[in-house]
């Protein structure tokens, strides 16, 4: 008996860093093994193009780094059907039909696109497309009848623009077509960058999931430290954690991936006490991070050796995915009284 309808997406927007690796990306992962649980993880390559439209040359290649990423980290398209949003007509379809219903003002009072408004400003994303973005997200969702979407915090109005309207569509044909999703909260672990602040691709400070040996020990060789320590003796800040302003990027890092938390504790100790050099210190970093990779990028490399077979991936999961969203989009057209 199926319980949970699980849909999410991303925007191809490349290669992942640990950072995303830890947050959304293992909530989708684990979810694919709840029972009674059927998962849709969507590339959504329309929502790119609302911020990216002006050139968008380096979509394919996008995608083909991001869905290799997903499937060398365990998400399985044996479990979940893993498809993407243009190649399913649909999405823009149902967006098209939702629009019409969907307030401007509802729209303008979304924070996420007040935020990006004044942040993208070299972007020119004063759009119709952009403003609606959470338009075409809720179609996203709807159509697949998912009672659960995960995301992060940062979504959380998106979800609720979605359910409003579910709720508004639902209201005004006076059918129970739409079903109103739950969100379920993804981990958002504080990721520090190499330069201390957070990791961000914009920033150019992270470290990638399919990095090689090499560059990832260089990478954490660069990484910033607490600034008051010098020579090996000197003595670390009292809590070289990140939320600390004076905290060390390395030690914050090593929190991600040191599961005990007395060998952390330890690690601290020897830092507060001048007993352990910031070389010693990111080399044992380093080798955590590596042997956490290793094993995805060996996976990803003996994937991404056989051609077409991300695009294989995503013509058998889109081919899954459209039976849904073809019945969902017929009841839709039909409350309209418009024939199919
Ligand atoms: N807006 C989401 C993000 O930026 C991506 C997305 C598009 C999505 N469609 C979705 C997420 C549907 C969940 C459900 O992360
Ligand atoms: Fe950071 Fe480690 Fe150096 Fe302490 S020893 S400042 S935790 S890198």
């Amino acid at each position: 008996m199926l319980k949970k309808i699980i849909l999410s997406g991303m925007r191809p927007t490349g290669k992942l860093h640990i950072g995303n690796a830890l947050g959304a990306l293992s909530n989708w992962i684990s979810l694919q093994d709840e029972p009674g649980t059927l998962c849709y993880y969507m590339v959504a390559d329309w929502h790119a193009l609302t911020t990216d439209y002006k050139d968008p040359s380096a979509t394919e290649k996008n995608i083909e780094d991001m869905v290799l990423d997903w499937i060398a980290q365990g998400l399985d398209p044996e479990k979940s059907i893993i498809f993407r949003q243009s190649w399913i007509s649909e999405h823009a379809d149902l967006a098209l039909i939702l629009s019409m219903i969907t307030p401007l003002a509802w729209l303008f009072r979304n924070p996420s696109y007040k935020e990006q408004m004044s942040e993208l400003k070299e972007k020119e994303i004063a759009t119709h497309g952009f403003l609606g973005y959470p338009v075409l997200q809720a179609a996203d969702i709807l159509l697949y009848r998912a009672t659960h979407v995960p995301v992060g915090e940062d979504q959380l109005p998106h979800l609720e623009l979605t359910r409003e309207i579910a709720r508004r569509f639902n209201h005004i044909y006076g059918k129970n077509i739409l079903l109103e999703p739950a969100a379920i909260l993804s981990p958002s672990p504080r990721v520090a960058g190499l330069d201390g602040r957070k990791m961000s691709k914009s920033y150019e400070n992270c470290i990638y999931i399919s990095e090689n040996e090499s560059a990832i020990k260089k990478k954490i060789n660069s990484m910033f430290t607490d600034p008051t320590r010098i020579k090996a003796t000197d003595r670390g800040h009292p809590d070289p954690c990140p939320e600390n302003p004076t905290g060390c990027a390395v030690f914050a890092t090593h929190k991600l991936y040191t599961s005990q938390a007395p060998t952390l504790n330890a690690r601290a100790n020897a830092c507060r006490e001048g007993q352990l050099s910031c070389s010693q210190c990111k080399n044992e970093l380093f080798l955590s991070v590596n042997n956490a990779l290793a094993p995805m990028r060996e996976k990803r490399e003996s994937l991404a050796a056989k051609k077409g077979r991300v695009s294989e991936v995503l013509r058998a999961g889109t081919q899954k995915a459209k039976v849904m969203a073809n019945s969902t989009y017929g009841s839709v057209r039909d409350a309209l009284h418009f024939a199919v």
